[in-house]
């Protein structure tokens, strides 16, 4: 009889849960979250950050699965996952947006940040802030951004100047800008997913290529490379998105969490970028004075660089129109140019 009346009782509290959705019986929602460089870089180390910090605000609602080094989506493929929200957050470069919206070109043209400071000063002004939104109709919506590092040229030969590299062959991001900066200084620009670069650079498919020093050193292109060069010419920077219709549609008590969460991991990764970036550097120097094939890292000249600046400067009136001249000044302003 009693165990009649237990029977009874849990078939009761059951069938009210799922009635009503009482959380104790209802699964986590399933957050996953997919990128393309290793755990052990600021975004890689942000991602994890962010996991810890929502399934600890959010427990048992929410379960956060991290997927690093295109292990889920690579790029090309991980925009239309998010779409399809096959998975919920992303965080590519501001380079890989070309076909969402023009506007966030703006971090790509050269020499336009100083340093990774004045790039974050304008993420966090109106109108940085108001390009996390400028996707909405295309399903997207930035939650953040995140900081890399200043971006270098690297290649399997000796340079120094534009002239240098005429000719040759560099892996670029899928963006536009950066195709024409490659033209701007006499070389090409092979568009290549992150994935496939090391493997391109070893087997001579392209020349060289051009990133972050913790991208650099972690995915090891120092030792296919011969020469890298401290241009600074770029910054390397990304943006959270998620899928607009799934984070509009979640819970309220959810999606606070989850934008707490992300608050912190920002912080947290825009606090280790630098020091990771300057860790990669001094990690390369070391092996290139242990292997001298190793790449060794080069500094340019005032002049020098000026040389590099007044190649690319054409690049500015090509995307003049589709980025705005507006939007150009208040970015360059953080940097007192322009
Ligand atoms: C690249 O493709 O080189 C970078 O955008 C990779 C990354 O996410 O840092």
């Amino acid at each position: 009889m009693l165990k009649k009346i237990t029977n009874l009782l849990t078939a009761t509290i059951i069938l009210a849960a799922s009635t009503f959705g009482f959380s104790a019986y209802a699964a986590p929602i399933v957050v996953k979250f997919s990128h393309v460089v290793a755990e052990n870089t600021p975004k890689g180390q942000a991602a994890l950050k962010f996991k810890e910090i929502a399934e600890k605000k959010l427990p048992g609602k929410v379960e956060v699965q991290v997927f690093p080094n295109s292990q889920l989506f690579g790029d090309g493929k991980e925009m239309e996952a998010l779409l399809l929200n096959d998975v919920q957050i992303i965080a590519p470069s501001l380079s890989k947006f070309d076909r969402y919206t023009k506007k966030i070109q703006v971090f790509d043209l050269p020499f336009i940040f100083k340093d990774g400071n004045a790039a974050l000063a304008f993420e966090n002004s109106k109108e940085g802030k108001a390009l996390l939104t400028s996707m909405k109709g295309k399903g997207l919506i930035g939650l953040d951004y995140w900081s890399n590092g200043m971006r270098h040229f690297s290649a399997n030969k000796d340079f120094k100047l534009p002239k240098d590299i005429k000719g040759l062959k560099f892996r670029i991001q899928a963006s536009d800008v950066y195709e024409e900066i490659m033209k701007s200084v006499g070389a090409s620009g092979q568009k290549m997913a992150f994935a496939e670069v090391y493997q391109a650079l070893e087997s001579g498919v392209v020349d060289g290529q051009e990133n972050s020093f913790s991208n650099t050193y972690s995915q090891k292109y120092h030792e296919v490379q011969k020469t890298i060069l401290e241009t600074n010419h770029g910054v390397l920077d990304y943006m959270v998105v998620v899928n607009e219709k799934w984070w509009d549609g979640l819970p309220a008590d959810i999606k606070k969490g989850l934008s707490e969460a992300m608050h912190e991991a920002t912080i947290l990764n825009n606090q280790i970028a630098k020091q990771k970036n300057d860790d990669a550097r001094a990690a390369i120097l070391a092996s290139s004075a242990a292997n001298p094939k190793h790449a060794k890292i080069v500094k340019l000249t005032d002049a020098e660089l000026a040389e590099w600046k007044k190649a690319m400067e054409p690049v500015y009136k090509r995307f003049e129109a589709d980025i705005g001249v507006d939007l150009i000044k208040a970015a360059a302003s953080h940097s007192n140019k322009k």
